[in-house]
């Protein structure tokens, strides 16, 4: 499969189950903006059924290179990024399961367990959303109070987690201070945790991000509103070569992952 058709899929995907992503991605359009993707990230499990390798795949044979990898040791998460010219770059994180509690690694092997057989090494796998079957919300609850993440990742499943616009792409909102202006002053809310702007020009990547929004996800014990997606902002500088930084900070991207907790 191409990469554009990869991407247009996962984005009608991501804007049809988030509409304030494309509230955001029609606003800058609305500015006269050109609105191009810095990257795109993925969430899985590190059971080797599913693991970034296997997630990674798709975009291996679409013709991407591995470019680097990060640890978040807090989250327990490990990730890597992948390249292709012309293209956005590809975030893939994994949750380490062995860091967590035998009920945690008990929900997760069966959750894999329950992926359909023919989707597994499947080019549709990054498409499939919760193929597992309806989430519990008792379950999704008790997987929150150890990690957020592997909550997110039992109910919505293989999707695009976020698209992130490219500032540097931008011409008028050409700083992650303008962009997150105009979000609030038309309503939309910035992750502030660690700050609303992650990194600094010294690290050569700066990164924002708005809260995803709250959707209402059908659960067993009956719909609940739970938060969806989110969509990020990203600038980059350029290094001491004059070539423009193309790598992730891991600082940064820990308190970016918690854009999808549930606040009161
Ligand atoms: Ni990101």
């Amino acid at each position: 499969m191409n990469a554009n058709r990869i991407f247009d899929r996962l984005w009608n995907d991501y804007t049809q189950q988030n509409p304030s992503v494309r509230q955001v991605h029609d606003l800058f359009l609305i500015e006269g903006e050109t609105v191009m993707n810095d990257h795109i990230a993925f969430r899985t499990f590190d059971d080797p059924r599913v693991n970034i390798d296997v997630l990674s795949r798709i975009f291996i044979e679409a013709g991407y290179v591995y470019k680097g990898d990060y640890h978040f040791e807090e989250k327990h998460l490990y990730a890597k990024h992948f390249e292709m010219d012309g293209g956005p770059r590809v975030f893939i994180s994994e949750l380490l399961a062995s860091k967590f509690s035998p009920y945690v690694q008990q929900v997760i092997r069966q959750t894999v367990d329950n992926i359909p057989a023919e989707l597994l090494g499947s080019d549709e796998l990054i498409f499939s959303g919760c193929s597992w079957g309806k989430p519990s919300y008792e379950v999704y609850e008790k997987l929150r109070a150890e990690s957020e993440y592997a909550a997110w990742l039992y109910v919505h499943g293989f999707r695009a987690n976020h698209f992130t616009v490219s500032v540097n792409g931008l011409k008028k909102y050409n700083t992650l201070e303008k962009v997150n202006q105009l979000l609030k002053d038309n309503g939309f809310r910035i992750n502030d945790s660690g700050g609303e702007i992650k990194g600094t020009p010294a690290e050569l990547l700066e990164q924002s991000s708005i809260r995803s929004e709250m959707i209402y996800v059908d659960f067993i014990e009956g719909s609940k509103e739970i938060p969806g997606c989110y969509y990020e902002f990203a600038r980059r500088y350029p290094d001491a070569d004059g070539n423009l930084y193309s790598g992730f900070i891991a600082k940064s991207a820990d308190k970016i992952f918690e854009s999808t907790d549930k606040v009161s």
